[in-house]
C-alpha cells in the first residue's frame, strides 16, 4: 500500500489502482488520464452514512459537496448510496438532473446565486436552499411567493472560528464573503427577517470552518458556537432551529507526512461532544447535517501523465516534464499544495531522484511539485501523481488550449469512461470564426 488501500505494486513492479495495472491503463485510454477508483468513494459514502446515522441520529445524512469532483455518474453513485448532494452553480445543478439525482436531497449553496440560478432551482425542485445573505432571502422570497410555494432553507453563519489558527483567532473568520456573522449581529437579523419572510420555511442553520482539517477540535468548537446560537434563536425568537449542517473539511493523507484519519470516529467524537452542548443549552439536538468533499473522493484517484523530458541542470535542479500540469491539476501552482508521485513503470525501484515535475504550459509556475523523490525517469515512462480524485478535475481549465483528459473509472477489475477526453473540436466548439 502507498499513502492509500487503493495504490499499490503489482509483481511486474507497475503501481496498481484498485488491482489495476497503471501502465496498462495509460497504454489503453492515453495519458494524461485521471482514474478513480468507484469503489474507494462509495466505501466512504458508507462509512459516513453509517457514522452519522449511527452516532448523531437516524435521520442525520452527508451530503456529498460536489464542487470536489462533478461529472454526471458521480451523483449517480451518491445517490445510489444515499447520500444527499451539495451543489454551488446552475452547472452542477443541472449535471446532477442530467444524472436523475432526487431535487429533495439536494442543497443548493453559493454566495452569490443569480435570479436564474434561484428560477432554475425552483424549477428543478430544489430541497433545500443554503441562504447566504439578506439580499439572496429576498429574491429567493419574492420568487417563492410569486409561484405560491414555501421554499426550506437553512442560513449560512459565520461562527467565526479559524480553523487554521485555532482558538487563537475567535473571530478569525468573520471577514468571509460567506454566510452573516454571529458576533456583528447580522447573524440574528437575517434568522429574524427569514422566520417572517413569506415563502420561506426556516428549518436550520448551516457553517463551514474550512478544508483539509484533520482535527476534531475546530469542528467541535464550531458546533459550540452555533448550538448556543440556536439556543439565542430559541429565546430571542421562540423559534425551534430543526437541522444544523456542518459543512465539509474532514483532512485527507496526501503525503507520508500527512496524518491518517479515521473518519468515522471523527464523526462519533463529534457526536459525543455536540449531544453534551445541546444538552447543557437546553435545546433539542438537531438534525445533523454533514457536506464532505475530499475525503469522499480525493483518496480515489490518480493522474496518468507520459514522461516527455528529463532535464538535469547541473548544480541546480532536475526537471521531469509531463504531458499536463496546471490546467488538469492546478492545486500546486494555486496553493503548493503537496503530493505524492511514482513513476508507474518503475514504482519498485528507488526513490532517490529528486527531482521538481513540471507541466507542459508556457509559464514557470506550470508545476506539479517541486524537490519531489521519486524513481528515474526517461522519456516515455509513466508518471502517477496519487490523491488527485478531489479538487483536479473540477478545476482543470483548457489553459494553452490543453483539451482535459478523460476520467476513468475503475471497479472490480474492469476499467469504463466515465468523462470523455475533451478533443480540439470540444474545445473549439463555441467559438465563432
Ligand atoms: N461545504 C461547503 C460550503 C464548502 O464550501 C466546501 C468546500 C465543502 C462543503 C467541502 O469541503 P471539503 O470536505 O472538500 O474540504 N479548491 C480547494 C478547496 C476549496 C474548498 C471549498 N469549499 C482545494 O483544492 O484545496
Amino acid at each position: 500500500m502507498i499513502i492509500h488501500e487503493t495504490f499499490n505494486i503489482n509483481d511486474k513492479g507497475h503501481l496498481t489502482i484498485g488491482g489495476m495495472d497503471t501502465v496498462e491503463l495509460a497504454e489503453k485510454f492515453g495519458t494524461p488520464a485521471y482514474i478513480l477508483d468507484e469503489n474507494v468513494i462509495r466505501n466512504n459514502c458508507r462509512t459516513y452514512l453509517k457514522a452519522a446515522t449511527e452516532h448523531f441520529s437516524e435521520d442525520a445524512l452527508p451530503l456529498y459537496a460536489s464542487k470536489a469532483l462533478c461529472f454526471a455518474g458521480i451523483y449517480k453513485i451518491a445517490a445510489e448510496e444515499g447520500m444527499g448532494v451539495d451543489c454551488v452553480s446552475g452547472g452542477e445543478l443541472y449535471t446532477a438532473r442530467l444524472a436523475g439525482f432526487p431535487a429533495e436531497k439536494i442543497y443548493f449553496h453559493g454566495n452569490n446565486k443569480t435570479d436564474r440560478d434561484i428560477k432554475d432551482a425552483m424549477d428543478m425542485g430544489v430541497g433545500t436552499f443554503v441562504v447566504d445573505n439578506l439580499d439572496e432571502l429576498e429574491a429567493l422570497s419574492g420568487e417563492a411567493s410569486a409561484r405560491g410555494v414555501v421554499q426550506r432553507i437553512l442560513l449560512r453563519i459565520t461562527p467565526g472560528i479559524d480553523p487554521h489558527t485555532h482558538r487563537a483567532v475567535v473571530t478569525g473568520n468573520v471577514d468571509s464573503k460567506f454566510g452573516s456573522a454571529i458576533v456583528t449581529g447580522q447573524a440574528m437579523e437575517i434568522v429574524k427577517k427569514a422566520i417572517s419572510a413569506k415563502g420561506i420555511r426556516l428549518a436550520g442553520l448551516h457553517c463551514h470552518i474550512g478544508s483539509q482539517i484533520f482535527d476534531v477540535e475546530p469542528f467541535a468548537e464550531a458546533a459550540d458556537i452555533m448550538i448556543r446560537f440556536i439556543a439565542d434563536t430559541k429565546k430571542e425568537c421562540s423559534y425551534e432551529i430543526e437541522e444544523l449542517n456542518l459543512g465539509g473539511g474532514l483532512g485527507v493523507r496526501y503525503t507520508e507526512d500527512d496524518p491518517t484519519i479515521d473518519y468515522s470516529s471523527a464523526i462519533k467524537n463529534m457526536a459525543d461532544i455536540i449531544k453534551t452542548y445541546a444538552l447543557s443549552n437546553g435545546i433539542k439536538m438537531p438534525r445533523i447535517i454533514l457536506e464532505p468533499g475530499r475525503s469522499l473522493v480525493a483518496a480515489s484517484g490518480l493522474t496518468l501523465y507520459t514522461v516527455g523530458s528529463v532535464k538535469e541542470i547541473t548544480g541546480f535542479k532536475n526537471y521531469i516534464s509531463v504531458d499536463g500540469g496546471m490546467p488538469d491539476n492546478p492545486r500546486y501552482a494555486l496553493y503548493q499544495s503537496r503530493y505524492t508521485a511514482l513513476i508507474a513503470n518503475r514504482a519498485s525501484e528507488p526513490a532517490d531522484y529528486k527531482a521538481t515535475i513540471a507541466g507542459r504550459c508556457c509559464e514557470s509556475g506550470d508545476l506539479l511539485g517541486e524537490d519531489m523523490l521519486i524513481q528515474k525517469a526517461k522519456r516515455g515512462d509513466t508518471l502517477a501523481v496519487l490523491v488527485t480524485g478531489a479538487y483536479n478535475y473540477s478545476m482543470a481549465s483548457n489553459y494553452n488550449r490543453l483539451p482535459r483528459p478523460p476520467v476513468i473509472m475503475v471497479k472490480d477489475g474492469e476499467a469504463r469512461v466515465a468523462v470523455k477526453r475533451e478533443t480540439y473540436e470540444d474545445i473549439t466548439a463555441n467559438d465563432v470564426i
